[in-house]
């Protein structure tokens, strides 16, 4: 079986969902259930005997020797991390504790289980580190795209806290020969997407007739990639790359916020139309920026694809449909996650910002 972590989260757990959907081993999840975390995300393995949950925290030396010893897994997949840059800029010591001081102890923990493994084991154990672009700062317009040997210049404290994580996973395999991979992805989105990050804000907020609020000029530039595809890319990491590499995913689909903001209007107009008939993109507000906000981010993603042989399934046109479907098809699961705290943070993050 393999450790999860962080697997009731949105990319943890379309990754435990996609792996249990592909094949029979089985997975341990722990996950702190943090504001970001779900079980709802995860309620398809209600009664699946191969789906073992754990609520627990990675910096849980103690538990997480106990998991490993318990069920002797062959791999841990790392997703649990606090993720939402606005949140690092509010109160960034959560990610320090999660992100660095969190990942530390986990090192340790599974370097001190790997270290106990008979010789074919423990050669054929694998760490694998989800870790994200922002680690390599912001390009400028016409810079060629993030290879795996930029130079890390992270600018926020959640891509300075993923940045430092990353460095421990690249010494405790330089240090203690631990068998790790890592893996720097860009922007994500899919279902069970929480809606702080841009695109569920933009179809749950359009939905409800609020404000669609874009950061400054909206001219600032990600590169989006499918949730499903980055599952994928993930699963063929941990089967086939080399230890001690890195590998940058992506689905080369560079887009500027204010287009994605205008692709999610336009899919919600054909899916379904306001009843005044008018465009959902009567609802765009331009609204103070983020301060410190990355221009650009791409991903160069020939290593995996040339190496590994890995390629995403779904062009942007598709996997946004499919997403703003998600949305519409679930909106249980969206007035569950707008909780008292989801409306705290809306407050604390939106209020001062209007223009
Ligand atoms: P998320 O915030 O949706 O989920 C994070 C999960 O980790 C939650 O379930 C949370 O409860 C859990 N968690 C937080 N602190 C924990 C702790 N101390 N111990 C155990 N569990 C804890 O994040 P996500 O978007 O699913 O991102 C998952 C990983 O992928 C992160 O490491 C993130 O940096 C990375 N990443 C995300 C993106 C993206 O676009 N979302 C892109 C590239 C990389
Ligand atoms: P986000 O989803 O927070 O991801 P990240 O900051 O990790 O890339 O934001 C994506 C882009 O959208 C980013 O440039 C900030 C912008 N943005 C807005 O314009 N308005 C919003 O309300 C949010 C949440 C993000």
């Amino acid at each position: 079986m393999i450790l999860v972590t962080g697997g009731a989260g949105f990319i943890g757990a379309n990754f435990v969902l996609d792996w249990l959907a592909q094949n029979n081993e089985a997975v341990i999840n722990l996950d702190k259930l943090t504001y970001a975390g779900n079980l709802e995300n995860l309620v398809a393995l209600k009664d699946d005997p191969r789906h073992i949950f754990v609520q627990g925290d990675i910096g849980n030396t103690q538990l997480v020797e106990k998991l490993l010893a318990q069920h002797c897994p062959r791999a841990v997949v790392n997703f649990a991390a606090e993720s939402h840059v606005d949140r690092s800029i509010h109160g960034p010591e959560d990610f320090i504790q999660t992100n660095i001081v969190g990942t530390f102890h986990l090192l340790e923990t599974v370097r001190a289980y790997w270290s106990g493994l008979a010789e074919a084991e423990k050669a054929a154990f694998r760490f694998l580190h989800v870790s994200t672009d922002e680690v390599y700062g912001s390009l400028a317009q016409g810079e060629p795209a993030f290879s795996e040997t930029k130079r890390y210049e992270p600018n926020s404290p959640y891509s300075a806290s993923k940045a430092a994580s990353d460095h421990l996973v690249r010494a405790y395999h330089h240090t203690y020969g631990l068998p790790v991979l890592t893996t720097n992805c860009s922007n994500n989105y899919g279902p069970y997407h929480f809606p702080e990050k841009l695109i569920p804000l933009m179809i749950v907020n359009a939905l409800a007739g609020k404000p669609l609020p874009v950061y400054g000029d909206g001219q600032q530039i990600r590169d989006w990639l499918y949730v499903k595809d980055h599952c994928s890319a993930i699963r063929t990491v941990l089967a086939k790359g080399k230890l001690g590499e890195v590998y940058n995913i992506g689905g080369w689909n560079e887009k500027a916020n204010l287009d994605i903001v205008h692709t999610v209007c336009t899919l919600l107009d054909q899916l379904r139309p306001r009843t005044d008939k008018k465009s959902y993109r009567e609802q765009i507000a331009f609204v103070t920026d983020r301060p410190g906000h990355d221009r650009r981010y791409a991903i160069d993603a020939r290593k995996i694809e040339c190496e590994l042989g890995w390629k995403p399934a779904e062009t942007f046109e598709t996997g946004i449909r499919k997403t703003v479907q998600w949305y519409l098809d679930n909106r249980d699961w969206v007035s569950h996650v707008q909780s008292g705290d989801y409306r705290k943070w809306v407050e604390k993050n939106y209020a001062g910002r209007a223009r």
